[in-house]
């Protein structure tokens, strides 16, 4: 593995090897047993959309590892003046020893990739978000044991999210329910990989048919960022996609719930909801920084 940049380019080996890294650095880190991987090594990281878990999480974890992270706006750098990202690529590896970087288009991750000659990390894209992923099955293991016989459901809009979770879900075993509404299905790229999964996987438009006895529960916002235009179009578009307690009454008793965060209460999920199951939203979002640690030991390490 030299890349992150898409769920799809992974194999399930090196999936459950990031999930097991991850899990031995929380151990360490809760144990105060120093980890220091990335001594003397710096990951630049560019942003293009905002971030609260993901700039956070990157840069701390970059710390604990003993390395360097620097926070590069896109604002600040020539990027955002129209530098070619293959040039920028070329530079940035000359300076670095890894990048993360966060944008619109995935085409853009990729070239970084192709151009530059470190470790490129995509934290997210208008097309998938696979260190999000990687926290959220890390997370569907610690409270499961494991993910043979699960069925997962994913609720709403067929964004970067759910993107990434049918990939990462079915590669590990996972039965995959996605329930969205006409116009809104997630990337044909993605529904060619789950049709080679037979009845493992199944897209409709009925959120109770999705959520039926389903192990864990999957929503995210309705808007993305760059989507802010669409919000009110998109608010009658979802109506009835949300996660409330229609949907938890036939899933699962013991069903958990995941959300990628920021949530925005009473549209995809309730408050109720959310509250219910906070214990686990806010282990996953912790679990970002585990990792990601993970990810960057493996590729920079
Ligand atoms: N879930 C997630 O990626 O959060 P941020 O947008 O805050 O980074
Ligand atoms: N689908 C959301 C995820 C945010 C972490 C977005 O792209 O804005």
């Amino acid at each position: 593995m030299k890349h992150l940049l898409k769920m799809l380019y992974l194999s399930r080996e090196e999936i459950i090897d990031i999930l097991n890294l991850a899990d031995q650095l929380k151990y360490e880190l809760k144990h105060n047993i120093p980890h220091p991987h990335l001594k003397g090594k710096s990951l630049g990281m560019i942003f293009q959309k905002a971030s609260t878990r993901t700039r956070v999480s990157f840069e701390t974890g970059m710390y604990q590892l003993g390395g360097n992270p620097m926070f590069l706006s896109s604002n600040d750098l020539q990027i955002g003046r129209g530098e070619p990202v293959q040039d920028t690529a070329r530079v940035l590896s000359r300076y670095l020893d890894g990048i993360m970087i966060r944008t619109f288009e995935q085409k853009e991750v990729e070239d970084l990739a192709k151009y530059g000659s470190i470790p490129i990390i995509n934290g997210l894209t208008d097309f998938c978000h696979p260190c999000q992923i990687l926290a959220d099955l890390m997370t569907i293991r610690e409270f499961k044991g494991q993910f043979n016989g699960l069925k997962m459901c994913f609720i709403g809009d067929g964004n970067n999210m759910a993107n990434s979770l049918i990939v990462g879900c079915l590669k590990v075993g996972m039965k995959v329910a996605v329930a969205c509404p006409e116009g809104y299905h997630p990337d044909k790229q993605v529904l060619d990989f789950a049709a080679g999964y037979g009845d493992m996987f199944e897209l409709t438009d009925s959120p109770l048919k999705a959520a039926e006895n389903c192990d864990v529960i999957f929503t995210d916002v309705w808007a993305s960022m760059g989507q802010e235009g669409e919000a009110e179009k998109r608010k009658i578009a979802f109506k009835g996609y949300q996660v409330n307690d229609e949907i938890m009454a036939v899933a699962k008793p013991d069903a958990m719930v995941q959300h990628c965060l920021p949530a925005h209460r009473e549209e995809e999920i309730t408050e109720k909801v959310f509250e219910a199951h906070a214990k686990e939203i806010f282990e996953e979002a912790e679990n970002r920084l585990h990792a990601q640690k993970a990810v960057m030991v493996k590729l920079m390490g």
